[in-house]
């Protein structure tokens, strides 16, 4: 079904306020309908009085006719599951009525107070969206349209209100009661309730409410603005969990200073609070001087919290921060505006992260999820561009196109203009329209206007959806290389032509025998263009999209011993790892497609088994370097890149080939893995060169497992009984899930004795179980989906087994269909419970199309089984819809 063409407007059709379950099509609302709200909401007054079960909400709403919309004579205030208790205007009865889930209050005058009361049950709530107990107290999530589900309200992003927030509750569970802004005032009661009074002077979109009640304890440290201003910085959570917040709290601090150093962004409020909650739909959330986290973003101690995750942490947290600015003082005008906020957002928690960790490995793990997590998105059926143009439920537009391919469409803009250019086009966007909700195209005429680009072309880069193919040819022209660039944005779904995009490319050419070429930015903005580039000497060899500067594939007749020379030269550390990718990536889809003769797949991994032999010995390179060097592309990956044209990725082939390489590698350089595995175990945890050795400490052990199972069990439970740290631990206990050894079961035990009852590293143990090689693994995920410590009530513990196991290359693309029959088995389960995370597994069964056949009918079988279900949520039916057309 072509979406574009059943068109509703938002203000204007009573489908909208549908509750979430529809029996019949949830309506598609387009971008194009945008129009002003009628009524202007300057301030808000809420008065909460607090259970877990009954929680009454007293909104008074001052509105004011808005000059600036159409005359509105009635005013449409959404609801989500909400009945009014009792309605008055300007303290009288009137004559309201509901339109769907929406409340419907006739004004007759400029302007009025309303004032609605309203009743809701948190313990009910299973959602997570607006107000949901958990753990004992009450929290929160409003973004994107969760605010109806606590009040009825104009619930959207360009209604900026003063928000003045009363709450009353128990003073025995709710100890802690906090809000947005400003703590006012705060008293007891004599009944053993205790209330206190908030009030944020920042006019705000109702998504960036929030209020947090319950039995929390503080990790407190003030922060001093550059201004001179102390800043109340909390971290909150549950008493037992206060000794891992150290790390958060300082993770703030960094960024509180990054942003005032590298974009001139101070913070506003005299106080700063981050609630930690262990029931979560996503990652963290930006709300006004009140972040609310998943548990799993603020807690980190070395022995419950791997490297990885401390960076996550760290990332996160300024991510939020980064927030306070884009995001909170200029927001979106609408929901697809959303990369507005998220796209720069991300681009600058990236560059903090590369400033605190190091640019190289930062940006190579970057790319690595851009290709894993966007690109396949790109391909298939859910393809949309970064700004989209239409939905049916905003929650699904959350995605790696508008986070991550955002930040790299603005991530362009500042490679092509330079960072101090692009902070003046920062400067004058944050000025123009700070108090505002704005639009993607005010963010680019601000570049432009700001840095003094023409960005007119470079505009489509909002609007295309699909990754950009760039094929290469070389030649030879006395002391001059002309490259000659061709640029394809393949067909997605709803736009089947598509226009050249300015492409900006950092290229070098050096020579073969070992000099290398200067770096420059070419920007291909035509269908096809030529570039003349010196050479730096004789036997040329092209280093291309360096620093990866462009969102594309690099298309060229791939010469094995270039990329060998590149993986092993080139100066750009990014350009040595995507060599090295690119000798991997056509060696294994090569391997696995039979399209390769046996002597080009033994030449492939001999040059690969050189190149990896290469980093080993290589001096020069540090150790958290040489380990981007040694992981191997990802299968998911590989699937991409095997299906392009007519060819399908077959599943099966691409995870032989590829445990079959790792064979290889681990059997050739069995001794230097070993030496190099020695070597690391004997840096200490607080060395500062323990990070880079815990990293290859367990490369090492999965290629060596690869090769010899029984030398990598003993291996790794060596690794894991003298573990200090749980970066040693899950590395080797990752290894040993995958073999079938009786080390495995014992060490599993032990891990689970050890940590049973800390939630965050339980969902670990679930997760390295369903990540697992093992050839059991459905098996075991089946039994695991039964242990009492799984509920499909916690989204962290959902993820933890069965979207890990959805991302599981092997089970879940088990031949039999069984993997998929599973996810589709979840699908349907958890859609009743919280629709939100339910979608998200859509997208692994959405890719049948680009697999083979075989695999492709009991995937597309699965999705019509669950469509075929009925009542499906908005989220889920927009996703599988799609998924099938
Ligand atoms: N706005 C949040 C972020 O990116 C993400 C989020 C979206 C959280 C929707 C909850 C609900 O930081
Ligand atoms: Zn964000």
């Amino acid at each position: 079904m072509d979406i574009a063409t059943t068109p509703t407007n938002p203000e204007g059709n009573p489908e909208l306020a549908d509750a979430a379950r529809t029996p019949h099509q949830p309506p598609v609302i387009l971008r194009e309908y945008y129009r002003p709200f009628g009524w202007l909401l300057p301030e808000v007054k809420l008065d909460f009085d607090l259970g877990i079960t009954r929680t009454r909400v007293r909104a008074e709403l001052t509105v004011q006719r808005n000059a600036r919309a159409d005359r509105a004579d009635v005013i449409r205030l959404n609801g989500d599951g909400l009945k009014p208790v009792s309605v008055t205007v300007d303290g009288a009865a009137t004559d309201w009525s509901m339109d769907g889930a929406d409340l419907m209050v006739p004004l007759h005058g400029d302007s009025h107070l309303i004032v609605v009361e309203t009743e809701i049950d948190p313990a009910a709530n299973t959602q997570l969206m607006g107000l949901y107990a958990s753990n004992g107290m009450l929290c929160t999530q409003c973004e994107a349209e969760g605010f109806r589900r606590i009040t009825f309200f104009a619930d959207r992003p360009d209604v900026l209100s003063t928000y003045t927030v009363r709450m009353a509750g128990e003073k025995a569970a709710f100890p802690i009661l906090l809000c947005n802004g400003n703590r006012v005032a705060e008293g007891d009661n004599a009944d053993g309730t205790h209330w206190a009074e908030w009030h944020d002077p920042w006019p705000k979109p109702s998504y960036l409410f929030a209020l947090v009640a319950g039995d929390l304890v503080a990790n407190s440290k003030p922060f001093t603005t550059v201004s001179g201003r102390e800043v109340e910085c909390n971290v909150w959570v549950r008493a037992e969990d206060l000794a891992r917040t150290d790390h958060a709290v300082e993770s703030l601090h960094r960024s509180m200073k990054w942003d005032e150093d590298v974009f001139g962004r101070e913070y506003d409020l005299d106080l700063y609070n981050i609630v930690a909650v262990s029931d979560f739909n996503m990652g963290a959330m930006e709300n006004k001087g009140l972040n609310v986290f998943n548990t799993k973003y603020v807690l980190a101690d070395p022995d419950t919290a791997t490297d990885g995750d401390f960076d996550a942490v760290e990332g996160v947290i300024a991510h939020e921060y980064f927030h306070n600015w884009s995001g909170n003082r200029v927001t979106c005008r609408d929901w697809f505006q959303l990369s507005l906020k998220e796209g720069f957002t991300v681009l600058r928690d990236q560059l903090f992260s590369q400033d605190m960790r190091g640019e190289a490995v930062k940006r190579i793990e970057d790319v690595r999820i851009l290709r894993a997590a966007q690109f396949p998105e790109d391909a298939g059926p859910l393809a949309h561009p970064i700004r989209p143009d239409s939905y049916r439920e905003i929650s699904n537009f959350y995605t790696a196109t508008v986070y991550n391919k955002g930040a790299e469409v603005i991530r362009m803009m500042r490679s092509m203009v330079g960072v101090e250019r692009f902070r003046a086009g920062t400067d004058l966007y944050f000025d123009r329209h700070d108090g505002e909700a704005a639009t993607c195209e005010d963010f680019v005429r601000a570049i432009e206007d700001g840095a003094g680009i023409d960005l007119a072309q470079f505009r489509r880069w909002y609007a295309q959806a699909g990754t950009p193919r760039v094929t290469v040819r070389e030649a030879v022209a006395g002391d001059s290389l002309v490259l000659t660039l061709k640029q394809h944005v393949p067909a997605t779904p709803g736009q089947p032509d598509k226009q050249p995009m300015p492409i900006p490319l950092r290229v070098a050419v050096h020579s073969r025998l070992g000099a290398l070429g200067a770096e420059q930015l070419i920007v291909l903005a035509q269908a096809e263009q030529s570039f003349t580039l010196p050479l730096a000497g004789p036997d040329p060899v092209v280093s291309i999209n360096r620093g990866f500067t462009a969102p594309v594939v690099i298309d060229r007749a791939l010469v094995r011993d270039d990329l060998v020379f590149l993986a092993a030269q080139d100066d750009d550390p990014s350009a040595r790892s995507e060599a090295l990718q690119e000798l991997a990536v056509s060696h294994l889809v090569g391997t696995a497609s039979g399209e390769l003769s046996a002597g080009e797949r033994g030449a492939g991994e001999a040059a690969i088994i050189g190149a990896f032999a290469a980093s080993l010995a290589d001096g020069a390179l540090d150790d958290a370097m040489r380990g981007e060097l040694m992981l191997l592309p990802s299968e998911t990956y590989l699937f991409e890149v095997m299906a392009t044209g007519e060819r399908k990725a077959d599943p099966g082939a691409i995870h032989t080939a590829r445990e079959g390489l790792k064979a290889a590698i681990g059997t050739a350089l069995a001794d230097a893995l070993q030496a190099l595995h020695t070597r690391a175990a004997a840096v200490a945890l607080d060395d500062p060169a323990g990070r880079g050795a815990r990293k290859i400490k367990t490369i090492a052990l999965s290629l060596i497992a690869a090769a010899n199972p029984a030398r990598a069990a003993t291996l790794a439970a060596q690794q894991y009984d003298a573990a200090d740290n749980m970066t040693d631990r899950q590395g080797a206990l990752m290894v040993l899930t995958g073999l079938d050894c009786r080390e495995r079961e014992e060490r599993l035990a032990s891990f689970y004795q050890r940590y049973k009852g800390n939630d965050l590293v339980i969902d670990k143990w679930f997760t390295l179980q369903a990540l697992s090689l093992h050839p059991d693994v459905i098996a075991h995920v089946r039994k695991l989906a039964e242990h009492p410590d799984f509920t499909m009530k916690n989204p962290n513990r959902v993820r933890s087994l069965h979207m890990a196991f959805a991302g599981n290359p092997k089970g879940f693309h088990a031949a039999d269909g069984e993997g998929y029959r599973m996810v589709a088995d979840v699908i349907l389960a958890l859609d009743p419970i919280n629709p939100q995370t339910a979608a998200r597994f859509v997208p692994s069964l959405g890719r049948w199309r680009r697999i083979e056949p075989g695999r492709a009918a009991l995937m597309k079988a699965e999705l019509e089984r669950i469509m075929a279900a009925g009542n499906l949520s908005r989220d889920t039916f927009e996703q599988v819809s799609r998924s099938l057309d």
